[in-house]
């Protein structure tokens, strides 16, 4: 039994310890948010936390969730995730929007860990993120946007 807290809710998991968290995330729980892209760690899509840091859950074998607190992008609900969130919206960042979900829960993760990132920061946590639309100019302002409304500094 893999015993873990998904989106704030506790889980007891009887599955295969060595299935990729991505699958168990989208198959078992249903969460289908989270993309699958690559399958090997090169495109970010399926981006998730695991006690706040950003994961690549094709990866990531679900016994890895023991004992963490696993986040997707339908629990995202820290602040620096509703500014992101907003930032993307505002700023209508998204064009396909199949790369997004992992491209935002990176963009929050970066935020938690340092609310005022640089632009070399942000390449440097989200170069793992790609984008088949070429979005990045507008998830770098995004970030910039979100990082601003969380400072207070906001027009
Ligand atoms: S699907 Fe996991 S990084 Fe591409
Ligand atoms: S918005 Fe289409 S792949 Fe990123």
């Amino acid at each position: 039994m893999i015993e873990f807290t998904l989106n704030g809710t506790p889980v007891h998991a009887a599955d295969d310890p060595v299935m990729p968290l991505l699958w168990w995330l989208r198959e078992v729980a249903a969460l289908t948010g989270t993309k699958f892209g690559c399958g090997v760690a090169q495109c970010g899509a399926c981006t998730v936390h695991l006690d706040g840091r950003p994961v690549r859950a094709c990866v990531t074998p679900l016994s890895a969730a023991a004992g963490t607190n696993v986040t997707t992008i339908e629990g995202l609900a820290s602040p620096a995730g509703k500014a992101v969130r907003n930032a993307w919206a505002e700023l209508d960042v998204v064009q396909c929007g199949y790369c997004q979900s992992g491209q935002i829960m990176s963009a929050a993760a970066l935020l938690a860990a340092k609310p005022e990132p640089a632009d070399a920061d942000i390449d440097e946590a989200m170069h793992g993120n790609l984008c088949r639309c070429a979005t990045y100019q507008r998830i770098r302002a995004a970030i910039h946007a979100a990082a601003a409304r969380l400072a207070g500094t906001a027009a």
